[in-house]
């Protein structure tokens, strides 16, 4: 009998202070930097977005997100068995985000460590727990997407600085004979490694390299819009499924138009596909759990329906899992 992941319970987690796009222009207004509410609700869709605090590490949103996870799951954290966050912002060059997570939570023992792949993050990271649980190395496994990309941005770059926030979202994977995850895929090439970086790095004591965000937007579009189309049809034809079986499209939150786009090409109606980008903005690996969150606990995620979520980010990488809720 096949042993299929199924999504025990989800959870999330934003900081505090919210900024909409007036308050974010004011801000970049003192610093000489020109933006406004209207240029980015156009362009990207997106009104508002979260800060974490200072004293507030990656760790810390995540072991939130966490703590709300398995709370829905009805489970302690003694009961997880792996634990996996995908981040391109962690705490600390190691260990890992996974550990210090482990630890808040008050747990010790599961194996626990971070995946990277940027906004597709959290792709790889449910598509690695899948593949542990169907190996039966793993019965319960927390995933989570967490990101502080409020560290990482040039406040005097307009073109980058109003698209992210930050935060985390989670969900607590088990073992079962019902389905599940019924289909991953995943892709990367890295030749596309400069339209989307941060150069910057720890050398010898110090940063070697500009250690913000860069990005080539445009080449970043049409290479999204692209592959999450084929990625998709991927992995519905793995799992011998079409468009039309598709309840809810939980596409990456970087941009409106890249994924009105994408279920456009789907044939899915607006009414089919979660939207948060708009009170987010772009949450790299966090943007997938914590729309599908926000969606489980509005009540339009029900179970027995069927997910499509999919992902595209630096690297570039690109992937999607489809399952049933
Ligand atoms: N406020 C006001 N004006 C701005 C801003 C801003 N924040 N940013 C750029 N502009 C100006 C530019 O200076 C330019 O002015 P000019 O014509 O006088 O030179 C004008 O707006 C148009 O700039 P473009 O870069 O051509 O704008 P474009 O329509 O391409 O939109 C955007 C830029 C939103 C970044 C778009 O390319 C895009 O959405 N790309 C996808 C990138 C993305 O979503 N990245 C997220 C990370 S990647 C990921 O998650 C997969």
């Amino acid at each position: 009998m096949r042993i299929y992941s199924r999504i025990l319970g989800t959870g999330s987690y934003l900081p505090a202070r919210r900024l909409s796009n007036a308050d974010l222009a004011a801000e970049l207004a003192q610093q000489g930097v020109e933006t406004s509410d209207d240029w980015i609700v156009e362009r990207t869709g997106i009104r508002a977005r979260h800060f974490a605090a200072d004293e507030q590490g990656c760790s810390d949103l995540a072991t939130e997100a966490a703590r709300q996870a398995l709370s829905a799951a009805g489970l302690a954290a003694q009961d997880i068995d792996l634990i996996i966050v995908a981040t391109s912002t962690p705490d600390m060059v190691f260990p890992s985000v996974a550990t210090m997570v482990q630890h808040k939570l008050g747990a010790a023992g599961c194996p626990a460590f971070d995946v990277q792949a940027v906004c597709s993050g959290f792709i790889y990271a449910l598509t690695v727990a899948d593949s542990m649980i169907q190996s039966g190395s793993a019965k319960r496994a927390l995933v989570i997407g967490s990101e502080i990309f409020s560290r990482i941005l040039d406040f005097k770059d307009r073109t980058t600085c109003v698209l992210f926030g930050d935060g985390a979202g989670a969900v607590v994977l088990e073992a079962s004979d019902q389905p599940g995850i019924l289909a991953t895929d995943l892709h990367a090439d890295g030749k596309y490694k400069d339209i989307l970086c941060v150069p910057g790095h720890v050398n010898r004591g110090g940063i070697l390299g500009d250690p913000v965000l860069k990005m080539d937007g445009q080449a970043v579009f049409k290479l999204a819009v692209g592959v999450l189309e084929d990625t998709a049809r991927a992995s519905l034809a793995k799992a011998n499924l079409t468009d039309a079986d598709i309840d809810w499209l939980i596409p990456h939150q970087a941009n409106i138009r890249i994924m009105q786009s994408t279920a456009k090409k789907l044939k899915l109606g607006a009414d089919k596909m979660v939207v948060t980008v708009d009170q987010h903005g772009n949450t790299s690996a966090a943007s997938i759990p914590l729309a599908l969150d926000t969606a489980v606990r509005d009540g339009r995620i029900q179970r027995g329906q069927t997910l499509m979520l999919e992902g595209v980010g630096g690297g570039f990488t690109w992937g999607s899992v489809l399952l049933r809720y």
